[in-house]
């Protein structure tokens, strides 16, 4: 099984280490990348192609892992090219997969969206495909992978991953917001101890990493959930749900994060409670 990746980051690099030892064979070109990625791909040791053409008529599957901006660019290049099953997995919206499909000319495809951070579960973790290749996609499973078919249309696996960061990411501001008014208090503590008694038994920890990580992402999170508001109006456009029916959860969750960002410049991940809202303080 030939398996080829279209950039080559944190996704690819950490997939590909594993492909190989379960016996898959994995390519990349690194025809005009960074030294960064040019480092990374022969750390990995995987095989290099000239460029991403000549990967494209050669790999069984072809993964595009390059970033959300340059998906639609990618999918144009190689897509007279693809000879295999194309996999779109960067961060984009069920509109932006859709039109980065039409390139691909065997058509081919499948929308794939990575729940979760790759550095911290590594191959285990849940990837939910959707579109008519998507049962062939899931046979990477046999080499380790987590796999899990939703749909058979494509786009579907994009909405599950916008509908999941709208979820998370409203907790993680509901989260901070609650414990900087309960810091003012001297409660952030106390609160802690009352939520972990009805949540999760790791609530605490949970919590406080997503608290931080927030806090630290706050620009790329307001920029997440535009993309999600984006999404979300367009299904009333389309008279998917009622133009009366207003996303405002989400729309608040963004401009609470837009406020974050602008308000507090953090150069590191803050250490504690006290030190992160010491800064959104001043
Ligand atoms: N990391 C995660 O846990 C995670 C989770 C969910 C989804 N995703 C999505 O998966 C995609 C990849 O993420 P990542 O974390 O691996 O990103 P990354 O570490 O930033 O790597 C991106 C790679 O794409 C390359 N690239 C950029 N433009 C390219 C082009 N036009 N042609 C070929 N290669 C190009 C970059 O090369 P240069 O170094 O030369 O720029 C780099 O090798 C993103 O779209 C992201 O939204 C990531």
């Amino acid at each position: 099984m030939n398996v080829g990746f279209l950039g080559f980051g944190e996704v690819a690099s950490t997939l590909s280490v594993w492909l190989k030892e379960a016996g898959a064979d994995v390519y990349t070109s690194i025809e005009n990348r960074s030294n960064k990625t040019q480092g990374l791909a022969k750390d990995c040791g995987v095989n290099i192609c000239s460029d991403n053409k000549s990967m494209a008529e050669i790999s069984d599957i072809l993964i595009s892992a390059v970033t959300p901006a340059e998906a639609l660019n990618i999918a144009k290049e190689v897509g007279k090219y693809v000879k295999g099953i194309y996999i779109d997995v960067n961060n984009i919206s069920p509109k932006t997969v859709n039109e980065a499909m039409g390139y691909i000319e065997n058509g081919k495809t499948v929308d794939a969206a990575i729940m979760g951070g790759i550095e911290k579960e590594g191959i285990r973790v849940q990837i939910v495909a959707s579109g008519s290749y998507a049962e062939q996609f899931s046979n990477l499973n046999q080499y380790g992978l987590n796999i899990r078919v939703i749909s058979p249309d494509l786009g579907k696996a994009k909405a599950l991953k916008m509908l999941r960061s709208s979820y998370t990411k409203g907790v993680s501001a509901v989260l901070l917001e609650s414990l900087f008014f309960a810091h003012q208090l001297d409660l952030d503590q106390e609160l802690l101890k009352c939520l972990e008694s009805t949540e999760c038994p790791d609530f605490r920890e949970s919590s406080l990493s997503r608290v931080k990580n927030s806090a630290y992402h706050a620009e790329r999170k307001s920029q997440e959930m535009e993309e999600v508001l984006k999404f979300m109006n367009n299904m009333r456009k389309l008279e998917v749900i009622h133009e009366d029916e207003h996303p405002c959860m989400v729309k608040s969750t963004g401009e609470y994060f837009k406020y974050i960002s602008e308000n507090m410049k953090l150069d590191k991940k803050p250490d504690n409670l006290k030190e992160l809202f010491e800064l959104l303080k001043d």
